[in-house]
């Protein structure tokens, strides 16, 4: 059966898309069949990532009835990629049905597909609250800093109050060991479960690491890098904590949904 999986943070720059991209192909790599989803619409970058330079985008699917087949890139390792395309923002920020419409367009990959990944815009607006919604599995990224918690702890919050989600699991990005990425997780937690009944789990902790920095200027996603077997297990025992963690089922429109 097919999942999806969101990528959000609340705060920006954290290490969503690194996340999203190293994530998807460590699941390639294990086997999943795994298509990825760029929904950051306003600043699309995971492309950049992969080292792929997509000739149609979510654009020409949205304004131009493109059918989805045509837009589907085959990245590293087997990976479905799907483009964000850039300044779409207008579109999906204004119509509802945009976004709707979007979600119901990847339908027809289902069968084709173990597990969607979604790298979803930065912040707790209309359109990230939409997509984190729609999926089964919510990824929060969270770095050791007051703003990273504060802007986690919004988008949380927003989702568990206004779209009744639940089941949150946290990655640490940019850490030291996995001791220090752990204790930032149980700090975070603490704080968050003082005022909200959530249920936060750890996946883990990706290492604060030169290699990921140099990664988008090589176009060399990091899992794929033959020296850096550090950050290569970080991601596999993310993604095999991932495949057990909690699924959301709140109402409302989801992909890969039915009675749709
Ligand atoms: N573990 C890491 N170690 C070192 N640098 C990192 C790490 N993770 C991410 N970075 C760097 O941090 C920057 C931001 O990463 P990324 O683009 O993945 O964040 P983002 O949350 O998707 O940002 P945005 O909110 O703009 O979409 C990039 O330059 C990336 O290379
Ligand atoms: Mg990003």
């Amino acid at each position: 059966m097919s999942n999806s999986i969101a990528i959000a943070s609340g705060k920006g720059g954290v290490g969503k898309t690194t996340i999203a991209v190293n994530l998807s192909l460590t699941l390639s790599q294990m086997g999943s069949k795994v298509s990825l989803m760029d929904a950051d619409f306003g600043l699309a970058n995971a492309h950049i990532l992969l080292g792929i330079n997509p000739k149609k985008t979510i654009r020409d699917l949205l304004k131009n009835g493109l059918p989805l087949e045509d837009i589907i890139e085959t990245g590293p390792s087997g990976l479905k990629f799907i483009s964000g395309g850039n300044g779409l923002i207008d579109i999906l920020n204004i119509e509802k049905n945009s976004k709707y419409q979007l979600i119901r367009a990847l339908n027809p990959i289902q069968k084709n597909t173990d597990t969607l990944v979604v790298d979803i815009p930065a912040g707790a607006s209309e359109n990230s609250m939409t997509f984190a919604s729609a999926v089964d599995k919510l990824i929060i990224v969270l770095v050791s800093e007051p703003t990273s918690f504060m802007d986690a702890y919004t988008f949380i919050k927003t989702a568990k109050l206004d779209h009744g989600i639940h089941n949150f699991s946290i990655v640490v990005n940019m850490t030291y060991d996995e001791k220090e990425a752990e204790n930032t997780f149980v700090k975070f937690r603490n704080i968050v479960n003082k005022f909200l009944d959530a249920n936060l789990t750890f996946l883990g902790g990706v290492p604060r690491s030169k290699k990921i920095q140099n990664a988008i200027i090589r176009k060399l996603p990091i899992v794929l890098d033959k020296n850096a077997e550090l950050e290569k297990l970080a991601f596999q025992r993310i993604s095999k904590k991932i495949i057990k963690a909690g699924e959301n089922n709140n109402n409302g429109i989801r992909f890969f949904s039915k009675d749709q």
